[in-house]
């Protein structure tokens, strides 16, 4: 039996995701909108092209959540997307109410899924999505550092000219402007990056990861990025279904790891069949700690406004 994920959102990331899950084969997919119509029409366009690429996955459109049941994985997508000159924190309350409300009909219809938030402010929404599911820790992973990750592999690997894949790097904490790129456990096929890039260097492409999300904003003035966040989704869906135990960054919540209790921020953690099998704890340097605090400070301060409004 084929796997079943669903996609909340048919928007441009949550339609690009399930084109790129159809395009896996191995999973059926449904994808869910509250715009009438907008899901089914994208999920057939979709699946007239299984016969070209070869997908046997069925894919379909729903409006409502019956069609989600018994779903292995949930990818939340749906809310306001942020436009240009709008920061993440504006649409807190918004999408705070959206992504509430699709998670009380999810885990109606698939009490055992897992949960993956995408909808931003992130680590507020997999805080909110968390709550409302009452789902164990290991069952709610939002998807953020994964696509931190690969912008700055990307910016690395451009000023390298070498390939993105032998460039690892992790992203720690909030999907904010303060998120934590670990630079001391960036590595060139094993290579420490400071061994082949000055200081100011790294902290250009730091900033510039800081910066990805706005960039891309800058650029296309109608929406946000969403070829390589639904890239990231699928990587995440992927070690979960195949039970590959990648070890991913992902925002998930954290009981005493890096001296947080009861938020959720973005931390290396192993990804398989159970979700969140792992969450990996490396030291971190005073300076390095300090910047994790205030990213974390950061999240707080949006989770207080979740909560003086709920
Ligand atoms: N239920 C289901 N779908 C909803 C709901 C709801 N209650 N409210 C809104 N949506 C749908 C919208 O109709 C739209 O199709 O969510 C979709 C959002 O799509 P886009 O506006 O295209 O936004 P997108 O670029 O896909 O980003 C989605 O992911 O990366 C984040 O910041 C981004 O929070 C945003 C989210």
């Amino acid at each position: 039996m084929r796997h079943k994920v669903t996609v909340v959102g048919a928007g441009n990331v949550g339609a690009t995701a399930a084109q790129r899950l159809h395009q896996l084969g191995y999973a059926d997919v449904v994808l869910v909108d509250v715009v009438e119509d907008l899901p089914q029409g994208k999920s057939l366009d979709m699946a007239e092209s299984g016969p070209v690429i070869g997908s046997d996955g069925t894919i379909t459109g729903a409006n409502s959540y019956a069609e989600t049941a018994n779903s292995d994985v949930v990818v939340i997508t749906a809310g306001i997307a942020r436009k240009p000159g709008m920061s993440r924190d504006d649409l807190l309350l918004t999408n705070m109410k959206i992504t509430g409300a699709v998670t009380e009909e999810i885990v109606k219809y698939s009490p055992n899924c897992i949960l993956m938030p995408v909808t931003n402010p992130l680590d507020a929404m997999v805080h909110n999505i968390l709550k409302v599911s009452g789902f164990p820790r290991n069952r709610v992973l939002g998807m953020a550092g994964v696509l931190d990750t690969a912008r700055f592999r990307t910016f690395i690997a451009r000023e390298l000219d070498v390939s993105v894949e032998d460039v690892q790097a992790y992203v720690l904490g909030g999907h904010g402007d303060d998120m934590v790129p670990l630079v001391r456990y960036t590595t060139i096929g094993g290579i420490p990056i400071s061994e082949l890039l000055d200081a100011d260097t790294i902290e250009s492409l730091v900033q510039r990861t800081r910066d990805g999300g706005a960039e891309i904003v800058g650029l296309l003035k109608t929406g946000s990025a969403f070829y390589a966040p639904s890239a990231s989704i699928v990587q995440m869906v992927e070690s979960i279904l195949l039970d590959k135990k990648r070890i991913l960054p992902a925002c998930v919540s954290l009981e005493g790891e890096y001296g947080v209790n009861g938020l959720c921020v973005g931390v290396p953690v192993k990804i398989g069949a159970n979700g969140v099998e792992q969450v990996m704890e490396i030291k971190l340097l005073p300076e390095e700690q300090s910047a994790l605090d205030s990213s974390i400070a950061s999240v707080k301060e949006l989770v207080d406004v979740m909560e003086n409004n709920s």
